[in-house]
């Protein structure tokens, strides 16, 4: 009897339709199809992410089937996103991935999204050791989590409104740059200076973040601003970018280094679409070179939303037979 353990996993969570397989926690394949169709629209709208995902949802998984070489029947095991995200695009993946079960007679495993992406770490060497503390940072999520092992991760801070990359484009857009912004910014950033203009650095108590002040706070500057000098924005666009960036940044690594001294941490990382900005990057590696400790930072492709980050939780999940049955259902919510 074959003891490899072959997972499929879905992720369909936003506007990312991926599928991956991995074999015995190997990923074979990982392919990604983005949905431009939002882009018109300045941000994600859910009817059409659904569509879309219906769409593609077929031709990704046999493309992630036929780069990986096997063949459905070979499969031990089908994963997918179960929460949280958009809940037409969520029930599109748990849909396809309930079937692709049932049919192939295999377990089916449900995933949660945020604990994913801390597992996008574990994919490839060098990976850390426990315990891990990880700043998980997208469009949808800000999370300081400590795993204590490869499933047991404990969330001690999070959001209390705007995440990470939602203040980064909720900003970029009142600047006019294009949707997602953060990237854009982080562009801009680059060459402007990060003390320009002071905004405040959100600071909630124990390990919480808080990002609406700042935004309200761009918001108020800018219209003054431009109240005294019409081409403000754009006579200043770098600046703005800079000050924002390292506002934003500073807020992040906080509350990390809050936690790696309360909790005597040696491994540290980021992960989410926001750990491919530069001053976050640059941040964290001179934070953990301050306080001495490792840091680890996924590829680009295992940052963003993908499916081998979905698959390799699964793996884990399926060595502890943490199985679903079909009555499973998925959530827009971040706590199931
Ligand atoms: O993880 P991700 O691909 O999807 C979600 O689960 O949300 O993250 C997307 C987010 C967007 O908000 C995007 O603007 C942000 O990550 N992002 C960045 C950068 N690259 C992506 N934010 C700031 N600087 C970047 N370089
Ligand atoms: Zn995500």
């Amino acid at each position: 009897m074959n003891s490899d353990i072959n997972i499929l996993a879905i992720e369909s969570s936003c506007d990312e339709t991926a599928a991956s397989v991995i074999i015995n926690g190997v990923v074979k394949s990982n392919i990604v199809a983005t949905q431009k169709v939002h882009e018109q629209y300045g941000g994600v709208v859910p009817e059409l992410a659904s569509r879309a995902h219906m769409q593609n949802i077929v031709p990704i998984t046999d493309l992630a089937l036929k780069e990986s070489g096997l063949r459905k029947q070979d499969l031990s095991a089908v994963a997918f996103t179960r929460s949280p995200g958009l809940i037409g695009a969520l029930l599109v993946g748990a849909g396809f991935a309930k079937g692709l079960a049932q049919a192939l007679d295999i377990p089916l495993i449900a995933v949660q999204h945020i604990k994913a992406h801390v597992m996008a770490h574990f994919i490839e060497a060098p990976r850390p050791e426990f315990p891990f503390l990880c700043l998980t940072v997208s469009g949808g999520h800000t999370q300081l989590v400590i795993c204590h092992d490869h499933l047991r991760h404990e969330i001690i801070g999070s959001t209390k409104d705007d995440a990470a990359g939602e203040a980064f484009d909720k900003i970029a857009k009142m600047i006019g740059l294009p949707y997602p912004g953060g990237p854009h910014l982080d562009k801009l950033a680059q060459s402007g200076n990060p003390l320009a203009f002071e905004y405040p650095v959100g600071n909630l108590g124990g390990y919480d973040y808080s990002f609406s002040g700042l935004k309200t706070a761009v918001l108020y500057h800018l219209q003054k601003a431009v109240r005294l000098q019409p081409d403000f924005i754009t006579a200043q666009l770098d600046d703005i970018c800079a000050s924002v960036q390292h506002t934003i940044v500073t807020t992040l690594l906080l509350k990390m280094k809050k936690a790696i001294k309360a909790y005597d941490i040696r491994h540290i990382g980021i992960a989410g679409g926001v750990s491919a900005n530069s001053g976050l990057r640059a941040g964290i590696s001179k934070l953990a070179e301050e306080m001495n400790v490792k840091v680890y930072i996924p590829r680009f492709e295992y940052c963003t939303d993908n499916a081998a980050m979905i698959a390799m939780t699964a793996h884990y999940m399926y060595q502890n037979r943490e199985f679903s049955d079909l009555s499973v259902i998925p959530s827009a919510r971040t706590n199931v």
